[in-house]
């Protein structure tokens, strides 16, 4: 099959119809970077001409903020729900349409997504998301809504992946699947004596199905299924076909080859811009960086930090956990304080974390600032009036907090790996003289590799013209949506033609 003389920046002759299917997006539900993710790319991809829908569960705040919305089907009883209907409307906001499965008895209840209020998993998981991806195949089969056939099912992490095993096994149809791993280390693990419950041949109740260790993995289920798998970032897709980092799931990614690639993310300008963010105390841009200054006082005198110029102000807004490498700056903590930063942290996550933390602030009255929760428009103040935003993490997918940092002139303190290692340029002395540092990058998961990049940024602090540059440079870069949106629909359009060309 020959393209023609398609410009390059068409990304297909002919606009595609894809369906993304999701567990979460922001503002609506939000557990981390995958409702970010969920919320901007469909509207980028939108805006490049393509024909995109989403497909969500009806929680509580989906039933309640979808717009004008319409029954499509009436689905009956399945899943263990009496009464399931697909309805069709638009987010708030974008505007996009929405598919919205509603389910009362599996999706309408107080608590998370994934988790009652107690924190443990919801018992009817498997259910829960195993619906999702079956709706996502039937819309994809075109018995759902024949007004609308995708071309393309995307589906994002495990509780979207039973998609790929449905679309692949289940219903004939000439739609190609994509699996996005945000995280390879959430899998949906569910006992097999559940398996009944899906519907699926006993064949694939296997090693080279959906089985894992004596499990039933609805990850497995998008790694094995899906015609093209991707992650968030190109050295997160490499580290995940290694022993280190693969989780149990290395094999299985070396085995899809070159079906497994990685599309940096972007970040959504329209939520996070200094220029025109509404949370914060002044708005600010590269040109007028007076404004940033405005920000870190109004931030220090917020968190009752003292008024100190000097001082390196340094935050962390994420989850606590050791995947973020929060026991690292735990450990760092004293000593960087004795050096003279102000820490400020926000997040929610191990309790045990969360309460070392708190004992911490105990500690370090006046330099070090704990705020156990999660408050959207503090996050924006945080990011804005910090000199630093460090992400130490121990595997990083991509990571969004870091192009944050960068978009506002808040230097990332990172470790070396996945999308933090693709997106942070170290400012060594090579990068510093070649005008390409954005932040400091250290290797080791110690406290003292830690506690040397800061050192490294506590002197460049130092030096305020040199700070200066390398805060111009990190503005400077540009990590919008459409460029990721974009390549994801040229990896559609060769997904498609590879399906048809194959026979499928
Ligand atoms: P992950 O998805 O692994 O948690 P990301 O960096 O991709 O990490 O995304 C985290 C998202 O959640 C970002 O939008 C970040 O600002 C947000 N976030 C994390 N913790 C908090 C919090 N306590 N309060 C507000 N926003 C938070
Ligand atoms: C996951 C990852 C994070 C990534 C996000 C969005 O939660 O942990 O690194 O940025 O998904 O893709």
């Amino acid at each position: 099959m020959t393209t023609g003389a398609v410009p390059a920046e068409m990304p297909t002759s002919a606009p595609q119809r894809v369906l993304h299917v999701a567990a979460e997006v922001f503002p609506l539900v939000k557990t981390g970077g995958l409702a970010d993710v969920v919320a901007a790319l469909p509207v980028a991809q939108t805006e490049l001409g393509a024909d995109v829908r989403l497909l969500l569960p009806g929680y509580p705040a989906v039933m309640e903020s979808v717009r004008g919305t319409r029954t499509v089907i009436d689905i009956g009883a399945c899943f263990g729900a009496l009464r399931v209907r697909l309805l069709l409307g638009r987010m708030p906001g974008s505007g996009l349409p929405v598919y919205v499965i509603d389910a009362p008895y599996l999706y309408r209840r107080a608590g998370g997504p994934y988790q009652a209020p107690d924190g443990e998993e919801w018992p009817d998981n498997l259910q829960r998301f195993a619906l999702l991806g079956w709706v996502a195949s039937h819309l994809a089969a075109d018995d759902a809504d024949p007004a609308w056939v995708p071309d393309i099912v995307h589906a994002h992490d495990w509780h979207a992946a039973m998609s790929c095993a449905f679309v692949a096994e289940h219903l004939p149809t000439r739609a190609a699947s994509i699996f996005t791993v945000h995280n390879l280390a959430f899998q949906g693990l569910f006992p097999m004596h559940d398996w009944s419950l899906l519907g699926l041949a006993s064949r694939l109740m296997s090693p080279a199905g959906l089985e894992y260790h004596g499990q039933l993995s609805f990850m497995k289920a998008g790694l094995k299924f899906a015609d093209r798998i991707t992650t968030v970032s190109p050295t997160y897709a490499q580290e995940i076909a290694t022993h280190e980092f693969g989780c149990g799931l290395d094999g299985v990614i070396r085995g899809r080859g070159a079906a497994v690639s990685g599309i940096l993310n972007g970040i959504d300008e329209a939520v996070w811009n200094p220029a025109t963010d509404a949370a914060i105390a002044e708005r600010y841009d590269a040109e007028r960086l007076a404004g940033k200054q405005a920000c870190r006082r109004a931030l220090q005198a917020e968190l009752g930090l003292a008024r100190d110029d000097a001082a390196l102000l340094v935050v962390v807004v994420s989850r606590l956990t050791s995947q973020k490498g929060m026991d690292l700056l735990l450990a760092a903590l004293p000593e960087l304080v004795g050096q003279g930063v102000q820490l400020a942290v926000q997040g929610t996550g191990d309790p045990a974390l969360e309460a070392a933390f708190r004992m911490a602030q105990q500690a370090h009255p006046g330099r070090a600032q704990v705020h156990i929760g999660y408050d959207e428009a503090r996050a924006h103040r945080l990011v804005a009036g910090a000199d630093v935003i460090a992400v130490p993490s121990r595997f990083e997918p991509c990571g969004l907090t870091q192009l944050y940092g960068l978009r506002y002139g808040t230097l990332p303190l990172v470790r070396r790996v996945g999308g933090l290692a693709d997106t942070v340029v170290d400012a060594d002395e090579a990068a510093l003289a070649a005008g390409t540092a954005t932040g400091f990058a250290f290797d080791a998961a110690t406290p003292g590799a830690l506690l040397k990049a800061a050192a490294r940024a506590l002197a460049l602090r130092a030096a305020p013209a040199a700070w200066q540059r390398v805060v111009h440079t990190a503005m400077a870069q540009r990590n919008a949506w459409a460029g990721p949106a974009e390549q994801y629909l040229r990896l559609y359009a060769d997904a498609r033609s590879a399906k048809v060309g194959g026979g499928a």
